[in-house]
C-alpha cells in the first residue's frame, strides 16, 4: 500500500496541478518575447551587479515583457499545463510576479500595479497610481528604488507548494524565488539594463502599499531600468 502511495506521489511530480489561467477582459497583451540576445550568458554573469542608481529613461513595453518572461514565462506546454523559465518543485509554481510602474515610465501602459499572467503572457492591472515611492518607504526607506521605471515584486503563495510538500513547501517557494530573481538580473543585463535586489522590507507594508492578495507573501523586490551613465 505504501509502495503504491509513493508511486502516486512520484507520478504527481510529473503532472502539475496548476491549470492554465486565461487572460481577463482589460488585460494588457504583452509583445512576444525574443529568444536572441546581444550578449552571451557568460557576459551577463560577468557584468551583473546590484544596481542602486537608475536614470530616468523610459522602458519600452517590449523590454518589460522580456523581463517578465525571463522571470516566470511559459517555455513549454505539456498537455493542458505550462512549464516555465524557472524550475519548480513538483511544477507547482507558487510564485507571482508583479510590476509596479510609474506615470509614463513604461511605454503604452499607465501607472499602477500589474500582475503578470504567464500563461496568457499578459498583465492584469490591480491598482492605479504611482506607488514606487511608497514601496521604497516599505523597503525601510530605500527610496532609490523608486527611480527605476519599473519595480518587479516577486511573491510566494506557500499553500500551493505545501499541499504536496507540507512545511517544506515554504522553503521550496523561497528557493524558487531566487531562481526567478537571477533570471531577471541576467535578462536585464542582456537588454542593456540594470537590476537591483531588495530583501529588506516590512512584508505587511509592501502588501498594503501594492494591494496584494494576503496569501501572496512578498519575497523580493527588484527595480529594473537603465543605469546612470
Ligand atoms: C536576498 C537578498 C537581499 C538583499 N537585500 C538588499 C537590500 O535590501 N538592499 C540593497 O541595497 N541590497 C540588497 N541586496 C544586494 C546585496 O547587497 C548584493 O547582492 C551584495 O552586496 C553583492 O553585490 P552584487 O549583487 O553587486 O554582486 C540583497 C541581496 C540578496 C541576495
Amino acid at each position: 500500500m505504501r509502495k503504491i502511495h509513493i508511486i502516486l506521489i512520484m507520478a504527481a511530480g510529473l503532472l502539475p496541478v496548476i491549470p492554465l489561467k486565461p487572460a481577463q477582459a482589460g488585460d494588457v497583451s504583452l509583445p512576444e518575447p525574443g529568444l536572441k540576445g546581444s550578449i552571451s550568458v557568460e557576459e551577463a554573469l560577468k557584468s551583473r551587479r546590484t544596481n542602486r542608481s537608475f536614470s530616468g529613461r523610459t522602458l519600452s513595453l517590449e523590454q518589460l515583457s522580456q523581463i517578465l518572461w525571463a522571470a516566470y514565462g511559459v517555455t513549454a506546454r505539456r498537455g493542458g499545463y505550462a512549464l516555465k523559465t524557472v524550475p519548480s518543485a513538483g511544477a507547482l509554481y507558487p510564485l507571482d510576479i508583479y510590476a509596479v510602474v510609474g506615470a509614463q515610465t513604461v511605454s503604452k501602459i499607465e501607472a499602477g500595479v500589474y500582475r503578470y499572467n504567464p500563461e496568457a503572457h499578459a498583465l492584469t492591472r490591480l491598482a492605479g497610481g504611482d506607488r514606487r515611492e511608497d514601496l521604497g518607504r516599505a523597503a525601510l526607506g530605500q527610496i532609490w528604488l523608486s527611480r527605476a521605471p519599473t519595480v518587479i515584486v516577486i511573491t510566494g503563495e506557500y499553500a500551493r507548494c505545501e499541499v504536496k510538500y507540507g512545511s517544506r513547501g515554504r522553503n521550496y517557494t523561497l528557493m524558487e524565488s531566487g531562481c526567478a530573481a537571477q533570471n531577471i538580473f541576467l535578462q536585464a543585463e542582456a537588454l542593456g539594463l540594470k537590476a537591483g535586489i531588495i530583501g529588506a522590507f516590512v512584508d505587511g507594508n509592501v502588501t498594503k502599499t501594492l494591494g496584494l492578495p494576503p496569501a501572496h507573501e512578498p519575497l523580493l523586490i527588484m527595480p529594473v531600468g537603465y543605469g546612470q551613465d
